[in-house]
Order: C-alpha cells, then structure tokens, then sequence
C-alpha cells in the first residue's frame, strides 16, 4: 500500500459529492475552457469549416492526449457542445466485446459525438471493428453461426469520435491513424491557474485574497484538477478555522496541514524520491523497482508521480530507468 495522498491526480468515481462538484465546476465553452490556446484555436477552425461546409460532413476525429487531469475529457465535452452534437460516453476496458461496440454504433445518431475515454485500454477485437466504423462509417458485423454465417456491412451515421489517453504510446499506429486531429494538452502556466481558482472560488462562492490565488496555483502543479481539488479543501479550512474566507494564512496554513510544500509536491512524491535516492543514489532504477519501493502498481508512477516531477526536471528518463537529479536532491533536502 502507497501512502494514501492528498492531491492524488484522479478522479473519485465513488464520492457524490466530489463528482457534483466535478461537474459543476466543469467548462461547457471555448470561453469558460482556460488555457490550451493552441488546441482551442486548431479546433475552433475545424467547427467552424465543418459548420460553413454544411453538407453533413461531420467533424474529423479527435485525439487528445496528456497527464491526468489536464482536461481532457472537459474538452471533449466542450466540443459537443460547440458543435451542438450529442455527447456520448464511453471507455476502452467498458467496451468489452465486438458487439458492445456494435450496439453503441448503431444507436448514435448523424453528428454524435462518441467520446471513448482511456482508448488505449481497447481490446484488439473491439479496435478493428472501430478502425472502418471511423473510416468509412460502415460496421461489419457477421450473423449467424458455422456454414450459415454471412458478413453483412451496415451503414452508419457520420459521426466524432473523440479519443482520451494519458499515453499514446500504447495506441496501435493503424488507430492513431485515424484521427485527423491529434493534440497533447500541456501542463498549463500559473496566471492561467490562477484564472481557475479564481473562477472556482466563485462557483463555490468563496471569497478568496489574490495572494492566497497565487499561492493555490504555484502549488497546483500546473493542473487543473489539484487547482480545484486544493481550492476546496482550503475553503472547507476556511470554513472550520476562519470566517469562510480564503487569504494568504489560511492557504499557507491549510497547505501546511496537508503537507503540501513549495512545489506542490506531497509526502508521497518525496517518499518515493528518497527511496530512490537511499537505494539507488544517482543511479538509474527501474519501473518496477520504484513501484515495489513505494507499494504502488507501475502505472500509477508512469501516470500519476511521474510526469509533473519529470516537468520539473526532478526525474529523468533514461534507457536504464529512473534518475533523481541534484535539483530533486537540493529541494529535498530543504524540505527535510
Ligand atoms: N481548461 C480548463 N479550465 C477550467 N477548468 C478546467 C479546465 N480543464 C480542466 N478543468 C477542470 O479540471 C477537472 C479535470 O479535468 P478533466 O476531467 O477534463 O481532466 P482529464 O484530462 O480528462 O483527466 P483524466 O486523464 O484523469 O481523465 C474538471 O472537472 C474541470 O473542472
Ligand atoms: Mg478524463
């Protein structure tokens, strides 16, 4: 068992309220979306030629790749709505068999979008059927059994899919060729952070000092996500050990409390990087390795401890594995 984290970068399907508040505090336009210009920019060329073509060609197929919480499944919302389209949602391990995915296809309607979240999780049976239902909106199916069996092709609505993945490297080349729009999300700048937390606090109807803000988002990690998550749990501080309001001792305190230190680093992001470095020094150390260290599975390092410390240049990648560098060492050691 990891220890359990404060700002953990996933979302809880299980807690209602977090997931109200997930959704309420979720952008439904270019407008609300904060940050990702380049994105927002390429995507808002594709609607609007799509919208002038008007000739039921629907929007290409959408890629979106990046670390947990950027807002990626936020944008994919975003684009539905932009393009007045149905919104359908699906994952790559929900889409067990052939004919799951069958029974999705032929219920959307012409200009659904299909979100499929984690597509990197699709099974190869299910990927193929995907692979002509994206490039020519038929579906193969076969019916019947043994000598009577017939393939049949059907037609299908034009429709988006919009695929989600934290990795594409573990999407098969033939898939990623499908989409005709491919885009990292990157991790976002402080002002734009700040944006969020201010619009945030204001959903929540929190009043919040712009200094406390600029605390809140250098600790943030550059994620939305944490922004909103941190935001809340300063709020509820606010709320037991303050008059409701958020200024800079009650974020310093709070952020205190849980841990949180000048990076927006937490407990178990330090336990894991001293353990590498007790073990292992300055030498490389494997996935594997750093996942028994710490009790964690390997893609909870590969996607959730890993990325924003490599941002930072904490941890560095190469062939033989994992390396903390001297300015993870130097940060470390101030925190100790
Ligand atoms: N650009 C943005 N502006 C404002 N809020 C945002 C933005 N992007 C994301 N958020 C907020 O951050 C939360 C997390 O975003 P989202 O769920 O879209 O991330 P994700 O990339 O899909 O993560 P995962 O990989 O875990 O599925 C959302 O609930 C949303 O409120
Ligand atoms: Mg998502």
């Amino acid at each position: 068992m990891g220890i359990e984290r404060v700002i953990d970068n996933t979302t809880h399907e299980e807690d209602a309220e977090e997931q109200v508040i997930e959704q309420s505090l979720r952008p439904t336009t270019f407008s609300e979306y904060i940050g990702q210009e380049r994105l927002k920019k390429n995507l808002k060329l594709a609607i609007d030629a799509v919208k002038k073509r008007d000739d039921g060609t629907a929007l290409d197929h959408v890629l979106l790749y990046g670390p947990p919480g950027l807002g990626k499944t936020t944008m994919a919302n975003v684009i539905a709505h932009e393009i007045g389209a149905n919104f359908r949602v699906t994952s790559g391990p929900a889409i067990e068999r052939a004919g799951d995915l069958a029974s999705i296809l032929t219920n959307l309607q012409e200009g659904d979008v299909l979100f499929i979240d984690e597509i990197h999780r699709l099974r190869r049976a299910v990927e193929e059927i995907l692979y002509s239902a994206m490039e020519d909106y038929k579906l193969d199916i076969v019916i019947g059994k043994g000598p009577a069996a017939r393939s049949v092709r059907l037609d299908l609505p034009h429709f988006t899919v919009i695929g989600a993945t934290t990795r594409t490297g573990s999407l098969a080349g033939p898939l990623r060729d499908r989409f005709g729009i491919t885009h990292r999300l990157e991790y976002y700048k402080v002002p734009e952070i700040e944006k969020i937390i201010e619009r945030t606090a204001k959903i929540l109807n929190t009043p919040i000092k712009p200094e406390a803000t600029s605390i809140l988002a250098t600790r943030s990690r550059l994620t939305p996500r944490i922004a909103n998550r941190l935001t809340k749990r300063v709020r509820d501080y606010a709320d037991v050990n303050g008059d409701g309001i958020i200024d800079e001792k009650i974020a310093k305190e709070a952020l205190e409390l849980m841990e949180i230190d000048s990076l927006g680093l937490d407990p178990a992001d330090r336990n894991m990087m001293n353990l590498m470095l007790e073990s292992y020094g300055n030498r490389p150390v494997g996935l594997t390795t750093i996942a028994a260290l710490t009790g964690d599975e390997v893609t909870t390092i590969e996607d959730y401890y890993e990325p924003f410390l490599i941002q930072l240049g904490f941890i560095e990648k190469t062939p033989r594995g994992r390396v903390v560098t001297e300015k993870a060492r130097r940060h470390l050691e101030k925190q100790s």
